[in-house]
């Protein structure tokens, strides 16, 4: 026991003193130490102190199988033995990608055609824009450069897509954003909304403004437009009615590209395999990572329409080459993989088990949060969800973000069991759990959240 614990600590002290931790406060790690997770099966990890915590937020929205599964593992032992790596560059290819884009081109919008592999969301997106600038360029219009994007978005932390995203905090200190962003407003009626105007009434003013914007700036400077069919980590924001229907005829009208970066929403998070399927909208490109191995493999795939393929193809006669890619596109243990994971999701019939489940969690919160003094709205699709923290829910007063309510909710949340994530920028607290998380599971998860809600 001594022993373990002096393991313990001196894991500890080496992680203070050799990492630079993403997403931290480099004093509160000093101070507070890093959370080491030991190990994970199903929906639970185990933590430093030998506790069994219930993955409420799926890693970071992508553990969707659930952990330590040994499907995974021996697919994924099995293309080491096969084909550990070999790069995709020139034309090279290997069996476990050309079947993994044959499968997901069944599954993907009917209007994409050709996707290209990447390790992460920020690099999708970071290829979209590249492809969305390379077709004006061959099509003779290179000053559209511009892409719009909303506030309160998050798109990734490169510094192309950190300045995608539409929070404050991604910005400052990095001289970001780049100035070929313009953002727009952020789609959530329930905050944005104004007193006496209705859901349309609100979608219209926000396709107004877009509208307005681009008159502004002129058609011929934009690129595209880009965004999360629900927002996740900006608030988990589903749109207000009407609005990809309007943001695509707007796209449409002004020879604007639609991306849908479908990073989160992706492989059955909100209830259908893509989330762009609850809103009758069809990207042009699509970017998906996370979901796509259940976050046991860091990889990437962004799609682009047979339109803007075709485009490529004749710019491919003028540039040669499309001089953009990485070490591991079309990572043969990725893309075996990924492979698994789809046969997975099929099979289980996961996708309707975000449906269904993610109804009952919606149901469950509202019965037992909803009438709470702090809890002003939950909101989101399939087994993705948000609860909405406000200090006065009549009045509509958001707590201030110095008081740190949503992280103080999710480290009570915590104490009881459950891992829910914090989201400082909107004062919400976040849900995703696994998408093989049962009817039983919600009862837990929503029981420890009402519990740590009545104690904070
Ligand atoms: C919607 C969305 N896009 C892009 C990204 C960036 O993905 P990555 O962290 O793999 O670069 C994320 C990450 O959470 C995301 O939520």
């Amino acid at each position: 026991m001594n022993a373990e614990k002096n393991d313990l600590n001196s894991l500890i002290d080496m992680d203070k003193k050799n990492i630079f931790h993403p997403a931290t406060s480099i004093t509160d790690l000093e101070k507070n130490g890093p959370r080491i997770v030991k190990s994970a099966k199903g929906i639970y990890i185990e933590d430093q102190d030998g506790r069994q915590v219930l993955d409420g937020i799926a890693g970071l929205w992508c553990s969707n199988l659930g952990h330590g599964r040994p499907e995974l593992a021996q697919a994924m032992a099995n293309a080491v033995e096969n084909l550990d790596y070999f790069h995709t560059f020139n034309g090279h290819s290997n069996e476990q990608q050309i079947l993994l884009a044959n499968e997901l081109m069944k599954i993907v919008p009917d209007n994409l055609s050709h996707v290209f592999f990447g390790s992460s969301g920020s690099d999708a997106n970071d290829t979209l824009i590249k492809i969305a600038w390379q077709y004006n360029i061959s099509r003779g219009k290179p000053s559209k450069i511009k892409v719009i994007s909303r506030w309160q978005s998050y798109h990734g932390t490169s510094i192309s897509t950190a300045s995608l995203t539409g929070l404050k905090g991604f910005h400052k200190a990095f001289h970001l954003p780049l100035d070929f962003v313009i953002h727009t407003d952020i789609p959530h009626y329930y905050i944005h909304g104004q007193d006496g105007e209705s859901e349309v009434e609100f979608t219209q003013r926000l396709l107004d403004t877009l509208s307005r914007q681009i008159e502004e700036e002129g058609a011929d400077n934009i690129a595209a437009f880009i965004g999360e069919p629900i927002m996740g980590a900006g608030g988990v924001i589903p749109p207000p009615t009407g609005y990809w229907a309007g943001v695509q005829k707007i796209c449409n009208d002004n020879d604007i590209l639609l991306i849908l970066d479908e990073v989160v929403c992706g492989f059955g998070r909100t209830g259908t395999a893509f989330g762009s399927e609850h809103y009758q909208v069809k990207p042009d490109m699509m970017a998906t990572a996370k979901g796509i191995t259940a976050g046991i493999f860091p990889m990437s795939a962004a799609f682009i329409s047979k339109e803007v393929h075709d485009v490529m193809r004749q710019a491919s006669a003028e540039y040669g080459g499309f001089s953009h890619g990485y070490t591991y596109s079309g990572h043969p243990v990725g893309a075996a993989v990924a492979l698994k994971v789809l046969e997975i999701i099929e099979q289980e019939k996961i996708i309707e088990n975000s449906k269904s489940t993610g109804a009952y969690l919606h149901e469950r919160l509202h019965e037992r949060l909803a009438n709470h003094p702090h809890v002003g709205e939950i909101r989101g699709k399939g087994l993705l969800a948000a609860v909405q923290l406000m200090k006065d829910k009549d009045k509509k007063i958001p707590f201030d973000v110095a008081d740190k309510v949503p992280a103080a909710m999710s480290s009570a949340c915590y104490q009881e069991g459950l891992i829910a994530r914090p989201l400082p920028s909107i004062g919400a607290l976040a849900l995703s759990p696994p998408l093989i998380t049962s009817r039983h599971d919600v009862d837990i998860i929503v029981d420890r959240m009402y519990t740590a809600l009545k104690k904070l």
